[in-house]
C-alpha cells in the first residue's frame, strides 16, 4: 500500500468512526487543530496513562505536576523562548501565504541543516525555489512560534503573556516548591502532561504538527558529573517505552543532533524517529539542558534555586536531562503501527491490532440475534458483569454478527463476545459458555463467562 495512502485512509477512518475530528469544521475549520472524539479521547488517556505509570507511579524519585499554561512572562525571557524560538519564514510574494523556508528546501531536494537563515535565501535563490503556487518568495526571516495574549480587566493596564510553548519550564518554576515540600533526594525528576501551544508556520501531516500540542516530559535533576551515565539510562528507558507500545525496533531511528542544529538550552539531544507515512519524523527526543533554566531563572527572578545537599551541606544548582514525548505524534504512531488491513473468511477487511492495554475498546458484547429476548437477557447480564469490573466494554446488537465484527475490528476491539443459543442450554453441555472472537485472527473459542472476563482482564 503506498505510504501517502495509508494516511488518508487513517484520517478517513479516525473521522469516519470518532477518533478524531477536524477543528472547527462547521466553521470551514482552523488549521492546526483538531478535535478528539470518544474513541480518540479513550486511546489518548491510555497512552498518557501507561506513560504516567511507566515513568511516574513505578517509580520512587519521580514527582508528578500540572502547572497552568499561562506563566509570567518574564519565565520566557529567561527560558530563551522569547529571544529564541524561531523557525525560518518566507512568504509568496504574490498571494502572502506562509511557509517554511526549511520544509520548501527539503521538497526541492536540498538539506537544510546546519544552514543560517542567510544561506537558506541563498539556497533557495541559486535552487530556483518558488512557492508551492509558483510565485518568487521573500527572504526568510525568523518567526517566533509563541502564541501571544494579554491579561487583565483593567483599560489599558493589559499584561502580554504568553501561551506556554512547552511544559518544561513549568517544572523549573517549581523547582523551589517541590523541593521545600517533599525534600527528595538528587537524582529526581518532575514529571507533567499538558497542553503547549506553538503558532506553526506550516501544520501538516494531519496531528503530526499541530498549534495546540499535548506533551508528556519530565524534568530529572542531577549532579552535572551524572550527565553520560544517566544520558545512556534515559536513552535506554525511552526505548524500553517505545517497545511497550507494540512499536518494530526498524520503525524507530536514533539521531543524534549535531552542534549548531540543537535548541538553545541543550549540549546533547537524541531525537526518536517513528516511520510515519510521510516520512521517518521526530516523536520525542532525549536533552541534556545542562543548568541553563535554573540559572537564567535564579539570574531573572533573583530566587534562590540552588539544591542544598542535606549529607555534605553542599549548595548546587542541578543539571537536568530531560526526555520529551509529543502525544499526538504518540497517538498517530500507534495508529499508524496498527492500521492493518487483510483477507479473513475471502473478505477484505480493515483492522486497528492494538496492543490490548491501548485499545479504547476492550471488548464487545453481542447477542447472536437482537429479537430473542431470553438471548439479550442473557447477554445483557454478561455485559454488565464484564462492565463492572472492565468499563471499557461496549454493547452492540445492530446489524448481523459479521458487520458487528468489522466494525469492532475497524476501531480495533480485541475481542467480541457473543450470546448465542448454547448458552442458553441449547446443547447443555455448553450452557453459560460464549464464543470469545479474536480481532487478529477471526478464530473463535468457546469459555465459561468467567473465563471469558478473565482473558478481557489479561489483555489490560
Ligand atoms: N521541553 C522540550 C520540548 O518542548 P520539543 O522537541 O520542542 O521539546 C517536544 O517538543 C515534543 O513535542 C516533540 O518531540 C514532538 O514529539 C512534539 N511536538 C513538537 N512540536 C509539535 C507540533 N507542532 N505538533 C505536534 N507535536 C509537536
Amino acid at each position: 500500500m503506498a505510504a501517502d495512502h495509508r494516511m488518508e485512509k487513517i484520517v478517513s477512518l479516525c473521522k469516519r468512526r470518532g477518533f478524531i475530528f477536524p477543528g472547527s469544521e462547521i466553521y470551514g475549520g482552523l488549521a492546526g487543530t483538531f478535535d478528539y472524539g470518544p474513541l480518540g479521547v479513550a486511546l489518548k488517556k491510555n497512552i498518557e496513562n501507561a506513560w504516567w505509570r511507566m515513568f511516574v507511579d513505578a517509580r520512587d524519585d519521580m514527582y508528578g505536576l500540572d502547572s497552568a499554561i499561562l506563566m509570567h512572562p518574564r519565565v520566557w525571557e529567561a527560558s530563551g523562548h522569547v529571544g529564541g524560538f524561531h523557525d525560518p519564514l518566507v512568504s509568496d510574494e504574490k498571494t502572502g501565504k506562509r511557509y517554511r523556508a526549511d520544509h520548501l528546501l527539503e521538497e526541492a531536494g536540498i538539506d537544510p541543516s546546519g544552514m543560517s537563515l542567510a544561506q537558506m535565501g541563498e539556497a533557495l535563490q541559486s535552487g530556483g525555489v518558488k512557492s508551492p503556487e509558483g510565485n518568487a518568495l521573500s527572504a526568510p526571516q525568523q518567526f517566533n512560534m509563541m502564541f501571544k495574549t494579554s491579561v487583565g480587566s483593567v483599560e489599558g493596564g493589559d499584561m502580554a503573556v504568553y501561551l506556554r510553548p512547552e511544559t518544561a519550564q513549568g517544572m523549573f518554576v517549581n523547582f523551589k516548591n517541590l523541593v521545600d515540600t517533599y525534600h527528595p533526594k538528587l537524582p529526581f525528576g518532575m514529571a507533567q502532561i499538558g497542553r503547549a501551544f506553538r503558532n506553526e508556520i506550516a501544520p501538516r501531516d494531519f496531528i503530526f504538527r499541530v498549534r495546540e500540542l499535548e506533551i508528556m516530559e519530565f524534568e530529572y535533576f542531577i549532579r552535572e558529573g551524572q550527565w553520560e551515565e544517566q544520558f545512556d539510562y534515559w536513552r535506554k528507558q525511552m526505548q524500553a517505552w517505545f517497545a511497550s507500545l507494540g512499536f518494530a525496533p526498524d520503525d524507530i531511528r536514533e539521531v543524534e543532533i549535531p552542534d549548531g542544529e540543537r535548541a538553545h538550552y541543550s549540549k546533547r539531544t537524541i531525537d526518536f524517529h517513528y516511520r510515519y507515512p510521510h516520512k521517518f519524523d521526530e516523536l520525542g527526543g532525549l536533552a541534556y539542558r545542562t543548568d541553563f533554566d535554573l540559572k537564567n531563572h535564579i539570574a531573572q527572578s533573583g530566587t534562590d534555586l540552588a539544591y542544598l545537599d542535606p549529607v555534605t551541606n553542599e549548595k548546587v544548582v542541578p543539571h537536568v536531562l530531560e526526555p520529551t514525548f509529543g502525544l499526538g505524534r504518540h497517538l498517530l504512531a500507534v495508529l499508524v503501527a496498527a492500521y492493518t488491513e487483510d483477507e479473513l473468511g475471502g473478505e477484505l477487511r480493515t483492522l486497528l491490532k492494538f496492543p490490548s492495554h491501548l485499545a479504547p475498546v476492550k471488548a464487545a458484547v453481542f447477542p447472536l440475534l437482537k429479537n430473542k429476548p431470553e438471548l439479550v437477557a442473557k447477554a445483557r447480564e454478561v455485559y454488565l458483569e464484564l462492565k463492572k469490573e472492565i468499563p471499557q466494554v461496549v454493547w452492540d446488537d445492530n446489524g448481523n454478527i459479521g458487520k458487528r465484527y468489522r466494525r469492532q475490528d475497524e476501531i480495533g476491539t480485541p475481542l467480541c463476545i457473543t450470546i448465542d443459543f448454547d448458552t442458553l442450554g441449547e446443547k447443555p453441555e455448553l450452557k453459560d459458555s460464549v464464543t470469545v472472537r479474536d480481532r487478529d485472527t477471526g478464530a473463535q473459542k468457546r469459555f465459561s463467562v468467567s473465563d471469558a472476563i478473565a482473558r478481557v482482564r489479561e489483555g489490560i
